[in-house]
């Protein structure tokens, strides 16, 4: 631990507070992510009086280089600094006492001491502090056993939970992300009471909750944190759809797979071959429309007919109400939304080239992902049948290699352009030139013609002629 305040800056903090005689502590964050070894980049610094003097006072000390960011409203202040290869940022802010009122997540705040700064953060793992005063650099402030913590994997609150969650309730989902990221246990007292409080996340924002939901997606197994908002009961309030995925029905014996625990084991396997977190959610979301369109049917059993498209379709609704982006990422998940059984059929049917063009006109540059999302979809316990799949998809694999080799239709660009055709034939744009353009695409698709202009050019004018259209001379 004391490899890390070797670093000047915490020296010379240390000495900037001496001179103010000022007790002054490294915090939360950065301390407990030292102990566990993780990279962090933000440095909490705590001191008894007011922050914003010591960073100005700090400030003043390292001279060029140095910037000063002051928010009195909050009481803090930031100073960033860059010279040579050396760039840091520390916040500074008072030791504080916070109480909440119930409906609001405003604090009132007063001067308090280190210890009533301690006692209102979050979990005791984040309630460590290291002091930088010369005569006890380096001594660590541990008064709820967040290393004794760390060391047994616990995410418990330092005060009674129920007050730690009330005070900001998206402290739950913190608690459910830092299990997530550090794989650390949930004590049952603090899971207890998330399950009471649940209601109350309510009054956090949608962003800040999908913060959180971005870092529990991000996390080497996403799945555990998914489980754990199932089972602390904050699901529905965050995504009923999601929650609607739970659970299995089953008519004249025959029943259908939990589509929830399927979702969150195909989660994880793209989890394990992809960090691309928009596959990620793509992944969350690939069955979403299960609930809505199952059937039984005594001749078929349990069918989810359309269930890609429908699902495609609830993609911006989801995204809007949770605050994800409504961009280019929304777009890429709704098309592997969609797009997610074609490979399977592919590979249960027999594999044409002309499905296998059709497929990469339709996924493009994604068709790689597509196929990870396929192949982590596949959860049956039949082994045999998973190896049947898997084969099949190799197979889909080669011939998409083979296809896009010899007709290069993943970038599909039309080999005639509309505006030829206006011109060729002077027609303005029309319905006309709709037809004779994606008349080209299919014939290509099809493997009528080869992805060449000569071939589309021949192609368009016979098609011309049989839907009358002449060349006016
Ligand atoms: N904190 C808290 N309650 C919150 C948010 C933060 O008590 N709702 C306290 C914790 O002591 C935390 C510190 O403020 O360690 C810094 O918060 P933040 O930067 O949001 O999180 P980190 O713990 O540093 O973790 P990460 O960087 O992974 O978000």
């Amino acid at each position: 631990m004391h490899k890390h305040l070797e670093q000047p800056i915490f020296k010379l903090i240390g000495q900037v507070a001496d001179e103010l005689q000022r007790p002054c502590f490294v915090i939360g964050g950065y301390v407990r992510d030292i102990v566990l070894c993780r990279q962090s980049k933000d440095i909490d610094v705590v001191t008894l009086g007011s922050g914003i003097e010591l960073a100005e006072a700090l400030c003043k000390k390292l001279g060029r280089g140095a910037h000063l960011s002051v928010f009195r409203n909050f009481g803090t202040a930031q100073v960033k600094y860059r010279k040579g290869h050396e760039s840091w940022e520390v916040e500074f802010v008072g030791a504080r006492r916070e109480s909440y009122s119930r409906n609001s997540r405003k604090p009132i705040v007063e001067d308090g001491t280190l210890q009533d700064d301690q006692n209102r953060r979050d979990f005791t793992i984040n309630a460590l502090a290291l002091c930088l005063n010369s005569d006890h650099y380096g001594e660590l402030v541990d008064p709820f056993d967040g290393m004794g913590d760390i060391e047994r994997e616990i995410i418990r609150t330092p005060l009674d939970p129920d007050i730690t969650f009330s005070d900001d309730p998206l402290r739950m989902m913190r608690a459910i992300r830092f299990a997530t990221q550090l794989n650390f246990r949930i004590y049952p007292d603090t899971f207890d009471a998330i399950k009471r409080n649940k209601e109350r996340i309510k009054i956090i924002s949608r962003e800040r909750i999908a913060d959180e939901l971005g870092k529990i997606i991000r996390a080497d197994i996403p799945s555990r944190g998914f489980i754990l908002l199932d089972e602390s009961g904050l699901l529905p309030f965050i995504c009923p759809e999601l929650a609607a995925l739970k659970g299995s029905e089953t008519i004249d014996g025959h029943g259908h797979k939990d589509n929830f625990y399927h979702t969150l084991t195909v989660l994880d396997n793209v989890a394990l071959r992809s960090r691309n977190e928009w596959l990620r959610w793509a992944a969350l979301f690939h069955d979403i429309a299960k609930p809505r369109t199952k059937r039984y049917d005594a001749r078929l059993g349990w069918t989810f007919h359309n269930h890609n498209f429908i699902g495609a379709k609830m993609i911006p609704g989801i995204f809007r109400t949770m605050k994800l982006p409504l961009n280019e990422h929304m777009k890429y998940v709704q098309k592997l939304v969609e797009l997610h059984m074609r490979p399977i059929v592919l590979a249960e049917e027999e594999v044409t080239d002309s499905a296998v063009r059709r497929l990469l006109f339709d996924a493009g540059n994604d068709i790689d992902e597509l196929m990870l999302l396929c192949e982590a979809d596949i959860t049956s316990r039949n082994a045999e049948k998973v190896r049947r799949y898997l084969d099949n998809f190799a197979l889909v694999r080669r011939k998409l290699e083979e296809i896009e080799e010899k007709d290069r239709v993943r970038n599909f660009q039309p080999p005639v352009g509309g505006e030829e055709i206006m011109e060729y034939f002077a027609l303005p744009p029309s319905r006309e030139v709709g037809e004779l353009k994606s008349a080209i695409k299919n014939a290509i698709l099809d493997g009528i013609i080869p992805n060449e202009r000569e071939a589309a050019w021949q192609y368009m004018l016979d098609q011309a002629a049989q839907m009358g259209i002449e060349k006016k001379v």
